[in-house]
């Protein structure tokens, strides 16, 4: 059995490492394809050496562009990889525009298809992700989730119990195994910071960033927050872009930098004192670092984060954000228990089932021309 590990966006790389170091144990035959959907090396390729993920035997290298021209790139390149290519399973992961890319090209043509991170749902259309994941799961032929919530989801879609493994988290796998050497580290000295005094900050979805109105008014109340505690601000391209085109002034003690590294990253969120995202993985890895987060939007698609977690639906409003940081301030903030099967072995425990498959083709579909 082939099979292809398909990674294009930061997000996947965290989650497709633990499952390509898994079968390269077990001596899975397995090859990797970047789409080039994130393609600086900050966004990229920093991760795969921190990751001693091996490098991609196929880079598809689509870059930027619209949802559209994006996915039909990608679409259109993975296309001819499968067709040179003998191709079992196609492995693909999260919500991002590759995800959902690759799974269209590898249904039409008849190769399985494994989700990893399945079943996630938001209730959203208004997101690209939530898009994506829907699409990706009905497309999908083995569904490999991260939380009881995504398991009911995909139930109440009509997918069949017996495709569903839950199997945990492939993200926590790789934060569990890097904790360590994260924290010696000891990445907030280059930034003067002292653990457990400062908080950290993402922001890039298109709903908080693109609208220079919506990015006004969050940075107005980060700005605000940074008066009770200093914020560091890694920037996304996307968002540094937005800000400097609007000429929206952050407070002096926001202190912004390039998109960090996963180790840098890693350890400062595990020593943050709360840690203020739109992002969806690290409302997950807050979770498991019992570390405070407070989520820039109105959903999750990871209600375990909640329910078990230490993260908080902050949307962006004001009120809800300052009343939130003074709890975590005042340390009256629930502790975190981390959610069941995020214990390292996810990987694992997906290969375990990718072992006992045999190759079988869908009907009716096929690679010729
Ligand atoms: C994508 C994912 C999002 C994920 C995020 C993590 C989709 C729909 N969105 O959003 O789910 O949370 O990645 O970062 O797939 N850019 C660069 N260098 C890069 C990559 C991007 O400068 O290496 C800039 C470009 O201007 C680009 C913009 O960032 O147009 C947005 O990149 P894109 O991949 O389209 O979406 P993200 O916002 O990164």
């Amino acid at each position: 059995m082939v099979i292809c590990n398909v990674v294009g966006a930061r997000p996947n790389f965290m989650k497709i490492a633990p499952i390509v170091h898994e079968m390269q144990k077990r001596k899975i035959p397995k090859f990797i394809v970047h789409t080039g959907q994130h393609y600086d090396r900050q966004m990229s390729r920093v991760f795969f050496e921190e990751l001693d993920m091996p490098i991609p035997d196929i880079f598809l290298g689509v870059g930027s562009g619209s949802h559209a021209e994006q996915t039909g790139r990608i679409m259109m390149a993975f296309d001819k990889v499968c067709m040179e290519r003998e191709i079992d399973l196609v492995i693909v992961s999260g919500d991002v525009n590759s995800t959902v890319a690759c799974a269209l090209v590898a249904a039409k043509l008849g190769i399985p298809i494994a989700h990893v991170e399945a079943g996630l749902r938001s209730f959203d259309r208004s997101m690209p992700e939530e898009i994506n994941r829907i699409v990706t799961d009905h497309l999908s032929d083995l569904f490999f989730t991260t939380e009881e919530s995504a398991n009911n989801n995909l139930k109440k879609e009509g997918i069949s119990e017996e495709l569903i493994h839950f199997v945990g988290n492939c993200m926590i796998d790789s934060l569990l195994k890097h904790i360590g050497i994260a924290l010696e580290k000891s990445p907030w000295l280059t930034f003067g910071l002292e653990p457990g005094s400062y908080a950290l900050l993402t922001l890039h979805r298109p709903a908080n960033v693109d609208e220079g109105e919506a990015l006004k008014s969050i940075v107005k109340i980060i700005n605000e927050v940074s008066r009770s505690i200093p914020i560091l601000f890694p920037l996304h391209p996307r968002t540094r872009e937005r800000l400097a085109k609007g000429g929206i002034p952050l407070a002096h003690a926001v202190n912004t930098c390039e998109p960090l590294p996963y180790l840098t990253f890693l350890g400062l969120m595990a020593k943050a004192r709360f840690v203020l995202t739109d992002s969806g993985g690290i409302q997950e890895e807050t979770t498991a670092l019992n570390v405070p987060c407070l989520t820039l939007r109105s959903n999750t698609e990871r209600p375990v984060t909640i329910t078990s977690g230490t993260n908080r639906l902050v949307g962006t409003d004001h009120e809800q954000i300052s009343m939130s940081v003074n709890d975590i301030l005042k340390r009256n903030w629930r502790s975190g228990k981390r959610p069941p099967l995020w214990d390292g072995k996810a990987a694992a425990r997906i290969v375990d089932v990718i072992e006992g498959l045999h190759p079988v083709k869908r009907e009716g579909a096929s690679r010729e021309k």
